[in-house]
């Protein structure tokens, strides 16, 4: 089977950020944030969804085994190494798709070969043979990779491609894994298996590229300029250390400048923005200001000649519209006088899901922000439900009370009551400021081994009334996980981001032992 497109100026969208995002250090998301992901992606469009690494862990298997049942019309595809348990465990995840999709992957560089596979070239041609077939044998629709394919040399990349494609596998992906190539040299390697590799036109040709040195969306449009058709990309960017081809990016650079590349996609960009603000909150991952297509500054026009040139004609200083990647141009400003249903649309339009709970309380928390700001704006609903929509209702750390003195004359204290799965606990500490004391308090009452690799603190919109947005990444063993908060009150902003993260630790240990117990000091 393959899902070479008829039109041959169709580009397949291959979303990995359930898989390749989610690799990023503390970019963990829970199961029902990757099933809202996924079925955003659905719903837009994308192709095929990798939804995850089945045999990585069993969370990772439920995800994929969950949004491989969920999942109306994308191909949904499981990574595997290549080894046969890792298939099997693949296709156990994935057999109730409608599509599915085994991704199984080798390392075919001299530095893969030796170092991390101890393998002679003649052995990784054998085992693309064994495992490709056996992924063949299981599902008709089987795409293979040669990681590090940029740093292989040029004559054996061939000789791993021609025996996975006699081997059955209908979609032949080429990494860029660390991000090494530049736009010639990516355009030139689909060539060169092009021109050398007998039936790889009968199979779609992918590219998936890392953007180290930032070239990752130009990579993978030279490759389509040289005859893939497919892009293996991410909302935001987002991937293992400096990313992946952006989604948003490609997507849009194929629209915009149908002029002079003639491909198209069948993603709806108007849902671009919603997804973007679901992989943020979900993963923790701010998106930075002047990212292209989704950076809060993208569509600003600051100096006064844009100003002017925007306002007497829009595409003086725009090559896109805002309305084209789903920011609406007059975005319905809430305020106090705003009900319930106006916040549920307010949050359908923003791409975001809550469950019962989460949004009776998201809420109450808004109508209180409202009282405080007089007009309360997309980005301060997105901020406000963040800590709601990412701590889930079975959240086993919660704050109950805080309260922190804090000023030029010391002790700065914080006097604090958490319900610890159900029970309230009550403490006080002392600290250099205020969020030192709260952060102190969380941790007199919850022992854990996390260390805080990351503080930050940013407003969401200008003025002293602006809510603060804190993101806080603590690292356990070499797990890192994040937790995202938002409030007028940037203390508590600070510990609700704490305890956030906290709980996604709990999340992350529970992987390994379901019952974890949280141990109390004091
Ligand atoms: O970057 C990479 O090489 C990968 C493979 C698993 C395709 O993500
Ligand atoms: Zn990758």
């Amino acid at each position: 089977m393959t899902d070479a497109p008829k039109d041959a100026s169709r580009v397949l969208i291959f979303d990995t950020t359930l898989r390749d995002g989610e690799q990023s250090p503390g970019a963990t998301m829970t199961l029902s944030e990757k099933l809202a992901i996924a079925a955003l992606l659905d719903e837009m469009g994308v192709d095929i969804i990798e939804a995850g690494f089945p045999i990585a862990s069993d969370g990772d298997f439920e995800a994929v085994s969950e949004i491989a049942k969920q999942a109306q019309n994308a191909v949904i595809c499981g990574l595997a190494r290549a080894a046969k348990g890792d298939i099997d465990r693949a296709w156990a995840a994935l057999e109730h798709a409608k599509k599915p999709r085994i991704h199984t992957f080798i390392g075919t560089s001299p530095l893969h070969r030796q170092h991390q596979l101890a393998m002679d070239k003649e052995q990784v041609l054998r085992k693309i043979e064994e495992t490709v077939g056996h992924a063949r044998s299981l599902c008709d629709n089987v795409q293979w990779s040669p990681m590090d394919a940029t740093r292989t040399e040029r004559d054996y990349l061939i000789e791993t491609v021609k025996v996975a494609v006699a081997s059955g596998a209908t979609t032949i992906n080429i990494p860029d894994t660390v991000g090494y190539t530049a736009p010639r040299e990516s355009a030139e390697i689909i060539r060169d298996l092009l021109a050398n590799v007998p039936g790889l036109d009968k199979c779609v040709v992918a590219t998936h590229c890392h953007n180290d040195l930032g070239m990752a969306t130009a990579n993978a449009l030279a490759a389509v300029e040289a005859g893939a058709r497919q892009i293996e990309c991410t909302i935001n960017g987002l991937g293992e250390r400096a990313g992946n081809t952006a989604l948003e990016e490609v997507v849009m650079a194929l629209k915009v400048r149908r002029d002079i590349m003639p491909y198209h996609t069948g993603v709806d960009a108007t849902k671009i923005m919603r997804a973007s603000r679901l992989v943020a909150t979900a993963s923790g991952f701010p998106v930075q200001f002047n990212k292209a297509i989704v950076g809060k500054n993208a569509f600003a026009h600051e100096s006064g000649i844009h100003q002017d040139g925007v306002l007497k004609n829009a595409e003086t200083f725009e090559i896109m519209r805002p309305e084209d990647v789903g920011l609406s141009a007059n975005a319905l400003v809430m305020g106090k006088h705003s009900g319930r249903a106006a916040f549920r649309a307010k949050l359908k339009d923003l791409g975001i899901e809550l469950g019962d709970n989460a949004f009776q309380e998201a809420f109450v928390r808004f109508k209180a922000l409202a009282d405080q700001k007089k007009d309360v704006y997309d980005d301060d609903i997105v901020a406000l439900v963040e800590d709601e929509r990412t701590s889930a209702a079975n959240d086993r750390i919660r704050i109950k009370f805080l309260r922190v003195i804090c000023g030029t004359s010391e002790p700065r204290s914080a006097d604090l009551t958490l319900t610890i799965d159900g029970v309230d606990h009550q403490t006080t500490a002392q600290g250099d400021g205020p969020v030192d004391a709260a952060f102190a308090a969380v941790n007199k009452l919850v022992k854990h081994e996390g260390v805080l690799k990351l503080y930050q603190v940013n407003a969401v919109m200008d003025g002293i009334d602006a809510q603060a947005t804190v993101s806080v990444k603590l690292e356990e063993d070499g797990r890192f996980v994040t937790g995202s908060a938002a409030d007028t009150d940037t203390v508590v902003a600070s510990t609700r981001a704490y305890v956030i993260a906290l709980n996604r630790l709990l999340v992350r240990r529970g992987k390994n032992a379901p019952n974890t117990t949280i141990s109390l000091v004091g």
